[in-house]
């Protein structure tokens, strides 16, 4: 028995039981010998949206929602953000420890040279609407490449898996410029190796007729400090996904298809996209006491605003405020801006947000900055699925390699129709 147990009495039948207690947590399979009688199945946990389960152990991110503090294998987000690229921070989540430089260059080029999609992935994304959602283009993209690499299938196999790591790393870049071009009816950009992860990224998106593109060297750190500061981030629904879908041992591509897709709603991913179809509606910034009075009066939510862990600040937002300033030096004061910044201002004085603990998240400032980059909001959830490949990599081979991890399959507390006879259409209401 652990040192550390927990008492619990039913008052149904006044038995004891002690339940041990392991890193502040129960274990809810210890709840099953509560019961009423021999036959019944046992007590379980009910928690929609897994607020209060730990569906893991990770040594990955570590997230303190109330003191505002991420750290991905133990390096505060701060540091990584000033002083890391996104392809050294991938390395750091996927393989727990900063890279030496030899490490690191061997990792830099595997991913570089795994950035061109097989010829055929062009006519797939050819056959998609010329205004399909290019998130709509990328998770059935990425959810195809498993059928170009059936050696995908070979999950547990360090060396396949390495090498779907630096294929999915490698080609969301490239998959994520074709499916913007595509609604554009332009032609698809290749990749160019000589340019770093995001320079490229800006190539196979913005290149026109020119020989070799030049990405903008302010622009192009912008893009890699998000992209860090998206990288990881727990277990948010996405990556719940990518470990839920993986759990059934699939291959990566269908597990990443799946977190994408998870990704793409509003109350996730998608909500950077939504601020600024938000600060669209609003229009300027008179008009923003009134949109706040709707919120507060139950009519829809202040998109980028709340978070499920973070209740104080999401330490993401603060850096990406900084990043925001670099981006409108080269490209103009983005005019939205002026409507976000009341937003917050008013928000963060006014007691309905103030004791709900909503602060502005990271989405609040990143979609303006992917607008003055360019971006169309369509995009902006491709952007988050680019970088947080890293992390649902991270978090699914560290669940493939958890001899606690099963098929992930929860309980239900049925609340239906007992059994009853089929009635026949003629006697139905
Ligand atoms: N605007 C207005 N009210 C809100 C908001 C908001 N953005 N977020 C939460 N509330 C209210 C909610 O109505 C509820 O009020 P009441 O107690 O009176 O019913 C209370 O705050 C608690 O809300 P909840 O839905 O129980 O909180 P949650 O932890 O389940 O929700 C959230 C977290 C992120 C889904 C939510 O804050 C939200 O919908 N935010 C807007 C969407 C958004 O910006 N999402 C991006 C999250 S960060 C990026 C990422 O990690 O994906």
């Amino acid at each position: 028995m652990a040192s550390e147990t927990l008492t619990v009495i039913d008052n149904r039948t006044g038995k004891k039981y002690e339940i041990p207690i392991h890193d502040s947590a129960i274990n809810a399979m210890d709840l099953r010998q509560i019961k009423l009688s021999e036959g019944d199945f046992g007590m379980l946990s009910y928690d929609p949206g897994f607020v209060n389960t730990a569906s893991c152990q990770s040594r990955i991110t570590y997230i303190d929602g109330d003191k505002g503090i991420l750290r991905y294998r133990g390096y505060p987000i701060e540091q990584l953000a000033e002083k890391s690229t996104y392809l050294e921070t991938a390395y750091l989540i996927l393989y727990g420890e900063l890279p030496t430089k030899s490490q690191l260059e061997d990792w830099i080029w595997n991913v570089t040279h795994h950035t061109i999609l097989h010829e055929n992935m062009k006519k797939f994304i050819d056959g998609f609407h010329h205004d399909a959602h290019p998130m709509g283009i990328v998770v059935s993209a990425v959810g195809a490449l498993s059928t170009f690499y059936p050696d995908a299938k070979d999950i547990f196999n360090a060396e396949s898996r390495r090498k779907q790591t630096y294929r999915l790393i490698g080609k969301l870049p490239t998959l994520a410029g074709f499916a913007y071009r595509h609604s554009l009816g332009m032609p698809y950009a290749y990749p160019d190796n000589d340019l770093s992860y995001t320079g490229n990224f800006l190539n196979t998106l913005f290149k026109m007729t020119e020989l070799k593109y030049q990405p903008h060297p302010v622009l192009e750190k912008a893009l890699d400090v998000l992209f860090i500061l998206h990288a990881d981030h727990e277990q948010n629904c996405s990556t719940n996904a990518m470990r839920g879908v993986g759990s059934s041992h699939v291959d990566p591509y269908s597990s990443v298809a799946a977190a994408a897709a998870a990704l793409s709603g509003p109350l996730h991913g998608g909500a950077n996209e939504a601020v600024l179809k938000m600060l669209m509606e609003i229009g300027s910034k008179d008009k923003v006491p009134a949109f706040i009075r709707k919120v507060k009066g139950g009519e829809g939510r202040l998109m980028g605003f709340g978070h499920r862990v973070y209740k104080n600040y999401d330490p993401r937002a603060k850096i990406i405020k900084k990043t925001a300033e670099a981006v409108f030096e080269v490209k103009g004061r983005n005019p939205l801006l002026d409507i976000a910044l009341e937003l917050e201002r008013i928000a963060l004085e006014d007691d309905y947000f103030v004791t709900r603990k909503l602060y502005p998240n990271v989405d609040f400032y990143s979609g303006l900055i992917y607008q003055s980059i360019g971006l169309p909001t369509e995009m902006f959830s491709v952007l988050f699925a680019i970088a947080r490949t890293s992390g649902w990599i991270a978090q699914w081979e560290e669940m493939l390699l958890d001899s606690d991890q099963k098929l992930s399959r929860p309980r239900q507390i049925y609340k239906g129709a007992e059994q009853r006879d089929f009635v026949p259409m003629e006697k139905r209401q």
